[in-house]
């Protein structure tokens, strides 16, 4: 006679791992995926774009200040690469003494549009220099961040958007022009300001702003994690694009590695590089090229902005694309009774299904350790997902397993089949997907 399932699991716990061992692979589904880590951010494109904006400055008179050739060629450079990876871009023009400026804007589609995260940087420089740290550091690094985005497939929770601002260096020009041309609607959207300007000084500090408490815990434990000590920045609040922001209310974070204050003995011997001189001595000078960098501080702020950016929208990967075939008919399993089925009909597929056919199993069971489950190629071959187990007492298999069915044809019907074995405990089977690569 069947005990009660609920009464079962210690008469057989021996048993237990024997049985979770025989089962195939569960692979995680997009949807388990929560907290999708940051990737790397290789800084050799960060570099190449930073040697890309040099270029565009040796060409147009050795600066990409506002007003300038090399400012719109600047900003022609980042838009085409951001349409070419799918954003949304948007030239916002606006007129500083007597010339036409550029802000660029590009939204990455999708998320909640009523909660969005934003990241910026100016793309001018001085007239004296091609500003390669002060700005082409900040503008690069978030540019291949928003390229990374679109590499990894990642799909924030909260809606992305960049910024490249023009006429920083004549007063936050561009910055306090997007501001306040955002409707009152528009402003109170914007959930957080994220700004990168000079966060590679060839001899850097590592500065956080300590304005929002929750971004500035978010890069902090990112330095911490890699046993970087940071400090706040101090070296003028509000000498960059986040006051506007800060000003109207929003939420605002940013990282900066130091200008032309000088780098003290204590930090030298925390951070490494030379006491007594400044962080940047080239800043707002025309030696700010890319000789003026220093890659450690490049590439440890740029993966610390993917981190932010990935923290901060909190989203999902989605698996490489693939072809898909999906039954969500609900189908009563029957109390330690006779197996039943679902089915897909593969069509469109040349040759044998794959050797990692994710398989999507959907199942509302009160113990699911009652039920085995299989997977029935279209010539009748069995492939065990799960097998039964007398202890596995928690609720529902809402999982994909990975199966070798590389010796299967894939085109025909292929079946989910569930028997539950142990009385008491009942469900029913809510969906069933295969993906093929
Ligand atoms: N924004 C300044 C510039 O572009 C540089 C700067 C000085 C800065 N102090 C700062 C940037 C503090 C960020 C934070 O010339
Ligand atoms: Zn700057
Ligand atoms: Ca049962």
């Amino acid at each position: 006679m069947n005990l009660p399932a609920r009464h079962r699991a210690l008469a057989v716990a021996g048993l237990a791992l024997a049985g979770l061992l025989a089962g195939a692979v569960p692979a995680a589904t997009a949807a388990e995926q929560a907290a999708v880590a940051a990737p790397d951010i290789p800084v050799a494109n960060v570099k190449q774009h930073l040697a890309d904006l040099q270029s565009i400055a040796n060409a147009n008179g050795g600066n990409r200040a506002h007003g300038r050739s090399g400012y719109r060629a600047s900003i022609d450079f980042v838009k085409a690469k951001l349409d070419a990876a799918g954003y949304t871009t948007t030239l916002q023009q606006f007129t500083y003494n007597g010339s036409t400026g550029y802000n660029l804007i590009a939204d990455r589609p999708g998320g909640d549009p009523d909660q969005v995260i934003m990241a910026g940087s100016h793309l001018d420089s001085v007239t004296a220099g091609p500003g390669i740290n002060d700005n082409g550091s900040g503008s690069a690094a978030i540019l291949e961040t928003a390229l990374a985005v679109a590499r990894t497939g990642y799909q924030p929770a909260k809606h992305l958007r960049f910024g490249w601002w023009g006429a920083e260096e004549l007063g936050l020009v561009g910055s306090k022009y997007y501001v306040n041309n955002l409707s009152s609607t528009e402003r109170a959207k914007i959930k957080g300001y994220l700004n990168f300007d000079m966060i590679a000084s060839p001899n850097p500090g590592y500065f956080v702003y300590d304005d929002d408490p929750t971004i500035e815990k978010t890069f902090k434990d990112y330095f911490a994690g890699l046993g970087i000590p940071t400090e706040i920045e101090t070296e003028g609040d509000g000498r960059s694009d986040h006051a506007p922001f800060k000003n109207a209310g929003i939420p605002v974070g940013g990282l900066f590695t130091g200008a032309d204050y000088t780098k003290t003995s204590a930090q030298a011997q925390k951070w490494g590089g030379t006491a007594g001189q400044a962080f940047d001595r080239c800043y707002h000078s025309s030696c700010d090229t890319t000789a003026n960098i220093n890659d450690t501080a490049l590439d440890r702020n740029s993966d610390a902005i993917a981190h932010a950016i990935w923290t901060l929208t909190s989203g999902t990967t989605t698996p490489p694309a693939g072809k898909v075939f999906e039954n969500t008919t609900d189908v009563a399993i029957p109390d330690n009774g006779a197996a039943v089925t679902t089915s897909v009909n593969v069509t469109g597929i040349t040759g044998n299904a794959p050797g990692n056919l994710a398989v999507g199993v959907d199942i509302v069971h009160t113990w699911r350790g009652d039920l085995v489950v299989d997977l029935v190629a279209p010539d009748g071959t069995v492939y065990n997902l799960k097998p039964f187990s007398s202890s596995d007492s928690a609720d529902n298999v809402q999982t994909t397993y990975t199966v070798d069915a590389s010796s299967e044809t894939a085109n025909g019907t292929w079946k989910l089949r569930v028997q539950d074995r142990a009385t008491y405990d009942t469900g029913y089977i809510n969906g069933f997907k295969l993906t093929f690569p």
